[in-house]
Protein backbone atom coordinates (compact mmCIF):
# COMPACT_ATOMS: atom_id res chain seq x y z
CA UNK A 1 0.00 0.00 0.00
CA UNK A 2 1.37 3.71 -0.53
CA UNK A 3 1.29 6.26 1.58
CA UNK A 4 0.59 9.85 0.87
CA UNK A 5 3.02 11.84 -0.88
CA UNK A 6 2.13 14.09 1.53
CA UNK A 7 3.17 12.29 4.23
CA UNK A 8 6.49 10.62 2.26
CA UNK A 9 7.76 14.08 2.41
CA UNK A 10 7.60 14.83 5.88
CA UNK A 11 10.84 14.48 7.67
CA UNK A 12 11.65 12.01 11.05
CA UNK A 13 12.50 13.97 13.32
CA UNK A 14 16.15 14.40 13.87
CA UNK A 15 15.78 14.89 17.25
CA UNK A 16 14.32 11.36 17.81
CA UNK A 17 15.22 9.54 14.43
CA UNK A 18 18.41 8.17 15.60
CA UNK A 19 16.77 6.70 19.11
CA UNK A 20 16.81 2.84 17.57
CA UNK A 21 19.88 2.87 17.10
CA UNK A 22 20.45 4.20 20.51
CA UNK A 23 18.34 1.06 21.63
CA UNK A 24 20.42 -1.39 20.02
CA UNK A 25 24.09 0.30 21.47
CA UNK A 26 21.84 0.25 24.90
CA UNK A 27 20.95 -3.67 24.54
CA UNK A 28 24.84 -3.43 23.47
CA UNK A 29 25.19 -2.45 27.38
CA UNK A 30 26.59 0.44 26.01
CA UNK A 31 25.07 3.70 28.61
CA UNK A 32 23.97 6.51 26.10
CA UNK A 33 24.03 9.90 27.77
CA UNK A 34 21.17 11.44 25.68
CA UNK A 35 22.20 15.36 24.68
CA UNK A 36 19.82 14.92 21.73
CA UNK A 37 16.35 15.77 23.63
CA UNK A 38 15.23 18.79 25.55
CA UNK A 39 13.65 15.66 28.65
CA UNK A 40 14.79 17.16 31.87
CA UNK A 41 15.38 15.12 34.80
CA UNK A 42 14.04 17.99 36.95
CA UNK A 43 11.15 16.51 39.02
CA UNK A 44 7.94 18.32 38.41
CA UNK A 45 6.55 20.46 41.09
CA UNK A 46 5.15 18.41 43.87
CA UNK A 47 1.76 20.90 43.48
CA UNK A 48 1.23 19.26 40.00
CA UNK A 49 1.73 15.84 41.19
CA UNK A 50 -0.27 15.81 44.32
CA UNK A 51 -3.22 17.21 42.22
CA UNK A 52 -2.98 13.99 39.73
CA UNK A 53 -2.54 11.78 43.01
CA UNK A 54 -5.84 13.71 44.04
CA UNK A 55 -8.08 13.91 41.20
CA UNK A 56 -11.07 11.85 42.22
CA UNK A 57 -13.59 12.05 39.52
CA UNK A 58 -15.80 9.16 38.75
CA UNK A 59 -15.16 9.94 35.10
CA UNK A 60 -12.78 11.50 33.15
CA UNK A 61 -15.36 14.02 31.02
CA UNK A 62 -14.65 16.00 28.15
CA UNK A 63 -13.84 19.49 29.24
CA UNK A 64 -14.51 22.81 27.90
CA UNK A 65 -12.64 23.19 24.28
CA UNK A 66 -10.52 26.23 24.90
CA UNK A 67 -9.45 24.66 28.01
CA UNK A 68 -10.40 24.78 31.78
CA UNK A 69 -11.10 28.10 33.40
CA UNK A 70 -9.28 27.48 36.49
CA UNK A 71 -6.79 27.10 34.56
CA UNK A 72 -6.86 29.92 32.14
CA UNK A 73 -7.33 32.35 34.97
CA UNK A 74 -4.59 31.12 36.83
CA UNK A 75 -2.31 31.56 33.69
CA UNK A 76 -3.64 35.13 34.10
CA UNK A 77 -1.84 35.35 37.04
CA UNK A 78 0.82 34.14 36.21
CA UNK A 79 1.57 36.18 33.42
CA UNK A 80 0.94 39.53 35.74
CA UNK A 81 4.05 38.34 37.50
CA UNK A 82 6.24 39.06 33.96
CA UNK A 83 4.22 42.36 34.00
CA UNK A 84 1.70 41.43 31.29
CA UNK A 85 -1.61 43.14 32.22
CA UNK A 86 -5.37 43.48 30.70
CA UNK A 87 -5.67 40.00 29.39
CA UNK A 88 -8.60 38.06 30.20
CA UNK A 89 -9.29 34.17 29.94
CA UNK A 90 -10.79 34.81 26.30
CA UNK A 91 -7.47 35.44 25.45
CA UNK A 92 -6.44 32.13 25.91
CA UNK A 93 -6.75 29.17 24.36
CA UNK A 94 -5.44 25.45 25.89
CA UNK A 95 -3.59 23.11 23.49
CA UNK A 96 -2.41 19.73 23.85
CA UNK A 97 1.51 21.11 23.99
CA UNK A 98 2.52 24.05 22.56
CA UNK A 99 3.17 21.75 19.96
CA UNK A 100 -0.61 21.74 18.61
CA UNK A 101 -0.08 26.03 19.37
CA UNK A 102 1.93 25.98 16.49
CA UNK A 103 -0.22 23.71 14.35
CA UNK A 104 -3.29 25.74 15.22
CA UNK A 105 -1.35 29.34 14.94
CA UNK A 106 -0.38 28.38 10.73
CA UNK A 107 -4.20 26.48 10.19
CA UNK A 108 -5.52 29.82 11.30
CA UNK A 109 -3.22 32.44 10.25
CA UNK A 110 -2.55 30.52 6.89
CA UNK A 111 -4.03 29.26 3.51
CA UNK A 112 -2.06 26.65 1.52
CA UNK A 113 1.16 27.91 0.15
CA UNK A 114 0.65 31.13 1.97
CA UNK A 115 4.26 31.83 3.75
CA UNK A 116 5.86 32.34 7.20
CA UNK A 117 9.30 33.94 7.65
CA UNK A 118 11.36 32.16 10.15
CA UNK A 119 14.96 32.75 11.60
CA UNK A 120 17.14 29.66 11.20
CA UNK A 121 18.16 27.32 12.70
CA UNK A 122 14.84 26.72 13.74
CA UNK A 123 13.18 24.30 16.10
CA UNK A 124 12.94 21.62 13.60
CA UNK A 125 9.55 20.29 14.73
CA UNK A 126 7.99 23.66 12.89
CA UNK A 127 8.61 22.44 9.76
CA UNK A 128 5.70 19.35 10.16
CA UNK A 129 3.59 22.01 11.74
CA UNK A 130 4.31 23.60 8.81
CA UNK A 131 3.26 20.77 6.44
CA UNK A 132 0.23 20.24 7.78
CA UNK A 133 -0.74 23.37 7.56
CA UNK A 134 0.92 23.54 3.83
CA UNK A 135 3.27 26.53 4.53
CA UNK A 136 5.72 27.65 3.28
CA UNK A 137 8.87 28.36 5.51
CA UNK A 138 10.87 30.92 4.54
CA UNK A 139 14.08 31.35 6.23
CA UNK A 140 16.30 34.65 6.97
CA UNK A 141 19.83 32.71 8.47
CA UNK A 142 21.28 33.71 11.85
CA UNK A 143 25.22 32.84 11.94
CA UNK A 144 26.86 31.33 14.61
CA UNK A 145 29.69 33.63 13.53
CA UNK A 146 27.24 36.33 15.46
CA UNK A 147 25.63 34.30 18.61
CA UNK A 148 22.96 33.57 16.24
CA UNK A 149 21.42 37.29 17.05
CA UNK A 150 18.68 38.12 14.89
CA UNK A 151 19.68 38.70 10.82
CA UNK A 152 18.86 42.21 10.29
CA UNK A 153 15.72 43.63 9.94
CA UNK A 154 16.18 44.18 5.91
CA UNK A 155 16.57 40.57 5.58
CA UNK A 156 12.75 39.92 6.78
CA UNK A 157 11.75 42.55 4.95
CA UNK A 158 13.15 41.62 1.93
CA UNK A 159 11.36 38.40 1.91
CA UNK A 160 7.67 39.82 2.75
CA UNK A 161 5.27 39.12 -0.77
CA UNK A 162 2.13 38.83 -1.17
CA UNK A 163 1.99 35.59 0.53
CA UNK A 164 3.39 36.57 3.61
CA UNK A 165 1.45 35.90 6.53
CA UNK A 166 3.81 36.39 9.42
CA UNK A 167 7.05 36.19 11.53
CA UNK A 168 7.60 33.06 14.00
CA UNK A 169 10.43 33.88 16.01
CA UNK A 170 11.34 31.50 19.18
CA UNK A 171 12.72 33.22 22.36
CA UNK A 172 14.60 31.98 24.16
CA UNK A 173 15.61 29.77 21.00
CA UNK A 174 15.70 26.43 20.76
CA UNK A 175 18.36 25.64 19.18
CA UNK A 176 20.76 28.43 19.03
CA UNK A 177 19.49 29.41 23.17
CA UNK A 178 19.71 33.08 21.29
CA UNK A 179 16.76 35.58 23.56
CA UNK A 180 15.56 38.40 21.35
CA UNK A 181 15.93 42.18 23.07
CA UNK A 182 12.81 44.17 23.77
CA UNK A 183 14.79 46.65 20.88
CA UNK A 184 15.23 43.67 17.98
CA UNK A 185 10.88 42.82 19.43
CA UNK A 186 10.11 46.46 18.94
CA UNK A 187 11.86 46.35 15.38
CA UNK A 188 9.92 43.56 14.45
CA UNK A 189 6.66 44.36 15.65
CA UNK A 190 6.71 47.99 13.29
CA UNK A 191 7.82 45.97 10.51
CA UNK A 192 4.76 43.47 10.81
CA UNK A 193 2.80 46.81 11.12
CA UNK A 194 4.08 48.19 8.24
CA UNK A 195 3.62 45.11 6.00
CA UNK A 196 0.15 43.79 8.23
CA UNK A 197 1.30 40.81 9.38
CA UNK A 198 1.73 38.63 12.43
CA UNK A 199 4.31 38.07 14.90
CA UNK A 200 4.05 34.79 16.28
CA UNK A 201 6.47 34.47 19.74
CA UNK A 202 7.57 30.70 20.73
CA UNK A 203 8.04 31.39 24.34
CA UNK A 204 7.96 28.01 26.41
CA UNK A 205 11.42 28.27 27.62
CA UNK A 206 10.51 32.21 28.67
CA UNK A 207 11.63 31.34 32.49
CA UNK A 208 15.31 29.96 31.66
CA UNK A 209 17.25 33.29 30.66
CA UNK A 210 20.74 33.38 32.28
CA UNK A 211 23.46 36.08 33.55
CA UNK A 212 20.93 37.74 35.52
CA UNK A 213 19.11 38.45 31.42
CA UNK A 214 15.62 39.68 31.96
CA UNK A 215 13.14 38.34 29.38
CA UNK A 216 10.99 40.44 27.27
CA UNK A 217 7.71 38.75 26.55
CA UNK A 218 5.78 39.68 23.29
CA UNK A 219 2.51 39.88 25.07
CA UNK A 220 4.26 43.19 26.80
CA UNK A 221 3.79 44.87 23.92
CA UNK A 222 0.00 45.73 24.10
CA UNK A 223 -0.33 48.42 21.47
CA UNK A 224 0.82 45.69 18.91
CA UNK A 225 -1.90 44.05 20.10
CA UNK A 226 -3.76 43.03 17.06
CA UNK A 227 -1.08 41.34 15.05
CA UNK A 228 0.65 39.44 18.56
CA UNK A 229 0.19 35.81 19.34
CA UNK A 230 2.48 33.92 21.72
CA UNK A 231 2.73 30.14 22.07
CA UNK A 232 3.18 28.82 25.30
CA UNK A 233 3.53 25.87 27.28
CA UNK A 234 4.14 23.71 30.76
CA UNK A 235 6.54 21.17 29.37
CA UNK A 236 9.89 22.71 29.66
CA UNK A 237 9.03 25.41 32.74
CA UNK A 238 7.89 23.02 35.25
CA UNK A 239 9.19 20.05 33.81
CA UNK A 240 6.21 18.13 32.71
CA UNK A 241 6.75 17.11 29.15
CA UNK A 242 4.37 14.22 29.32
CA UNK A 243 1.78 16.41 30.70
CA UNK A 244 0.59 17.82 26.66
CA UNK A 245 -0.23 21.16 28.12
CA UNK A 246 0.40 24.48 26.42
CA UNK A 247 -1.57 27.54 25.21
CA UNK A 248 -1.96 30.37 22.40
CA UNK A 249 -2.40 33.49 24.26
CA UNK A 250 -3.43 36.78 21.87
CA UNK A 251 -5.27 39.93 22.47
CA UNK A 252 -6.85 39.25 19.33
CA UNK A 253 -9.74 37.53 19.58
CA UNK A 254 -10.91 36.76 15.95
CA UNK A 255 -7.51 34.69 15.69
CA UNK A 256 -9.02 32.25 18.83
CA UNK A 257 -12.34 32.17 17.71
CA UNK A 258 -11.01 30.94 14.78
CA UNK A 259 -8.81 28.27 16.51
CA UNK A 260 -11.53 27.23 18.10
CA UNK A 261 -12.82 25.33 15.17
CA UNK A 262 -9.79 23.33 15.60
CA UNK A 263 -10.02 23.35 19.22
CA UNK A 264 -13.42 22.04 18.68
CA UNK A 265 -12.89 19.20 16.71
CA UNK A 266 -10.44 17.38 18.67
CA UNK A 267 -12.67 18.05 21.67
CA UNK A 268 -10.71 19.10 24.35
CA UNK A 269 -7.40 19.43 26.25
CA UNK A 270 -6.55 16.63 28.65
CA UNK A 271 -8.44 16.84 31.85
CA UNK A 272 -6.29 15.55 34.28
CA UNK A 273 -3.32 17.18 33.07
CA UNK A 274 -5.13 20.78 32.69
CA UNK A 275 -5.65 19.86 37.04
CA UNK A 276 -1.89 19.27 37.14
CA UNK A 277 -1.17 22.25 35.84
CA UNK A 278 -3.51 24.61 37.23
CA UNK A 279 -1.37 23.47 40.38
CA UNK A 280 1.88 23.82 39.05
CA UNK A 281 1.03 27.32 38.69
CA UNK A 282 0.95 27.51 42.41
CA UNK A 283 4.20 26.34 43.05
CA UNK A 284 6.47 28.69 45.12
CA UNK A 285 8.33 30.97 42.81
CA UNK A 286 11.29 29.26 44.52
CA UNK A 287 11.12 26.36 41.94
CA UNK A 288 11.41 27.97 38.95
CA UNK A 289 14.40 29.84 40.26
CA UNK A 290 16.22 26.51 41.10
CA UNK A 291 15.55 25.38 38.30
CA UNK A 292 17.29 28.14 36.35
CA UNK A 293 20.29 28.12 38.15
CA UNK A 294 20.69 24.12 37.49
CA UNK A 295 20.03 25.23 33.95
CA UNK A 296 22.78 27.77 34.13
CA UNK A 297 25.36 25.56 35.58
CA UNK A 298 24.92 23.33 33.52
CA UNK A 299 25.47 25.36 30.50
CA UNK A 300 28.49 26.86 31.62
CA UNK A 301 29.45 22.91 32.60
CA UNK A 302 28.63 21.91 29.16
CA UNK A 303 30.35 24.67 27.00
CA UNK A 304 33.29 24.97 28.79
CA UNK A 305 33.99 21.66 28.52
CA UNK A 306 33.01 21.53 24.63
CA UNK A 307 34.99 24.58 24.10
CA UNK A 308 38.22 22.95 24.94
CA UNK A 309 37.70 20.23 22.64
CA UNK A 310 39.78 20.81 19.50
CA UNK A 311 38.08 21.81 16.70
CA UNK A 312 34.82 22.48 18.09
CA UNK A 313 33.13 25.96 18.22
CA UNK A 314 30.04 26.97 20.25
CA UNK A 315 29.34 30.19 22.13
CA UNK A 316 27.67 30.39 25.56
CA UNK A 317 23.92 30.51 24.77
CA UNK A 318 21.99 33.33 26.67
CA UNK A 319 18.85 31.32 27.47
CA UNK A 320 16.36 28.30 27.20
CA UNK A 321 18.89 24.54 27.55
CA UNK A 322 20.07 24.09 23.65
CA UNK A 323 23.11 25.37 21.96
CA UNK A 324 24.30 24.60 18.32
CA UNK A 325 27.93 23.39 17.85
CA UNK A 326 30.25 23.39 15.17
CA UNK A 327 32.41 20.10 14.85
CA UNK A 328 35.55 19.01 12.94
CA UNK A 329 33.69 16.75 11.12
CA UNK A 330 31.81 16.30 6.85
CA UNK A 331 29.19 15.18 8.35
CA UNK A 332 27.48 16.11 12.13
CA UNK A 333 24.92 12.77 11.40
CA UNK A 334 27.41 10.34 10.31
CA UNK A 335 29.21 11.18 12.93
CA UNK A 336 26.10 10.92 15.01
CA UNK A 337 25.71 7.71 13.60
CA UNK A 338 29.27 6.65 14.04
CA UNK A 339 28.92 7.54 17.94
CA UNK A 340 26.06 5.37 18.19
CA UNK A 341 26.95 2.36 16.47
CA UNK A 342 30.78 1.63 16.49
CA UNK A 343 32.16 4.08 19.44
CA UNK A 344 32.23 4.13 23.40
CA UNK A 345 34.55 5.69 25.90
CA UNK A 346 34.47 2.99 29.27
CA UNK A 347 31.33 1.84 28.10
CA UNK A 348 29.79 5.29 27.43
CA UNK A 349 28.43 7.08 24.64
CA UNK A 350 26.50 10.57 23.03
CA UNK A 351 23.84 11.02 21.41
CA UNK A 352 22.68 14.38 19.78
CA UNK A 353 20.79 16.00 17.20
CA UNK A 354 22.51 16.68 13.46
CA UNK A 355 21.78 20.28 12.90
CA UNK A 356 21.24 20.27 8.78
CA UNK A 357 17.19 19.72 9.52
CA UNK A 358 17.24 22.88 11.45
CA UNK A 359 17.81 24.87 8.34
CA UNK A 360 15.17 25.40 6.02
CA UNK A 361 17.67 26.31 3.24
CA UNK A 362 19.84 23.06 1.95
CA UNK A 363 23.83 22.75 2.40
CA UNK A 364 23.48 24.74 5.86
CA UNK A 365 24.30 23.14 9.00
CA UNK A 366 26.34 20.11 7.87
CA UNK A 367 28.66 20.24 10.45
CA UNK A 368 26.58 21.15 13.31
CA UNK A 369 24.80 19.97 16.12
CA UNK A 370 22.52 20.55 18.56
CA UNK A 371 23.27 19.82 22.27
CA UNK A 372 20.54 19.93 25.30
CA UNK A 373 21.76 19.80 28.57
CA UNK A 374 18.98 19.02 30.96
CA UNK A 375 21.18 16.20 32.38
CA UNK A 376 22.96 16.23 35.51
CA UNK A 377 26.83 18.13 35.20
CA UNK A 378 28.80 14.61 36.08
CA UNK A 379 27.09 13.34 33.30
CA UNK A 380 27.85 16.53 30.72
CA UNK A 381 31.61 16.14 31.58
CA UNK A 382 31.76 12.19 30.59
CA UNK A 383 29.32 13.35 27.51
CA UNK A 384 32.53 16.30 26.61
CA UNK A 385 35.26 13.50 27.10
CA UNK A 386 33.25 10.69 24.96
CA UNK A 387 32.78 13.92 22.47
CA UNK A 388 36.58 14.42 22.44
CA UNK A 389 37.63 10.72 22.40
CA UNK A 390 34.80 10.10 19.35
CA UNK A 391 36.02 13.27 16.94
CA UNK A 392 39.20 11.67 17.40
CA UNK A 393 38.41 8.37 16.39
CA UNK A 394 35.74 9.34 13.33
CA UNK A 395 38.24 11.67 12.00
CA UNK A 396 41.30 8.91 11.91
CA UNK A 397 39.08 6.58 11.32
CA UNK A 398 36.34 7.66 8.97
CA UNK A 399 37.91 10.77 7.52
CA UNK A 400 41.57 9.31 6.90
CA UNK A 401 43.05 12.56 9.12
C1 LIG B 1 10.63 25.87 20.89
C2 LIG B 1 9.65 24.81 21.22
N1 LIG B 1 8.34 25.03 20.98
C3 LIG B 1 7.42 24.10 21.25
C4 LIG B 1 7.78 22.88 21.77
C5 LIG B 1 6.72 21.87 22.01
O1 LIG B 1 6.51 21.72 23.34
P1 LIG B 1 5.27 20.91 23.94
O2 LIG B 1 5.86 19.81 24.75
O3 LIG B 1 4.57 21.91 24.77
O4 LIG B 1 4.44 20.43 22.81
C6 LIG B 1 9.13 22.60 22.03
C7 LIG B 1 9.54 21.30 22.54
O5 LIG B 1 10.69 20.96 22.67
C8 LIG B 1 10.08 23.59 21.74
O6 LIG B 1 11.39 23.40 21.96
Amino acid sequence: MQMSNRITSFQCSPIRRLVPYAREAKSKGIHVIHLNIGQPDILTPDEALQAIRNYDEKIIEYGLSEGEVELRKGLLSYYRQFGIEGLDEDNILITTGGSEALQFAFMTLCDPYDEFIIPEPYYTNVATFANIAMVTLVPVTSRMDDGFKLPEISEFESRINKKTMGILLCSPNNPTGHVYTEVELRELLELCRRHDIFLVVDEVYREFCYDGKSFTSILSFPEYADRVICIDSFSKRFSMCGARVGAIVTRNKEVLESALKLAQARLCPPMVEQRAATAALTAPAEYVKRVRECYEKRRNTLIRAMQRIPGVRCSMPKGAFYFVADLPVDDAERFALFMLRDFNLEGNTVMFAPAEDFYVSKGLGRTQARFAYVINEEELEMAARCLEAGLKAYRKSVMGL
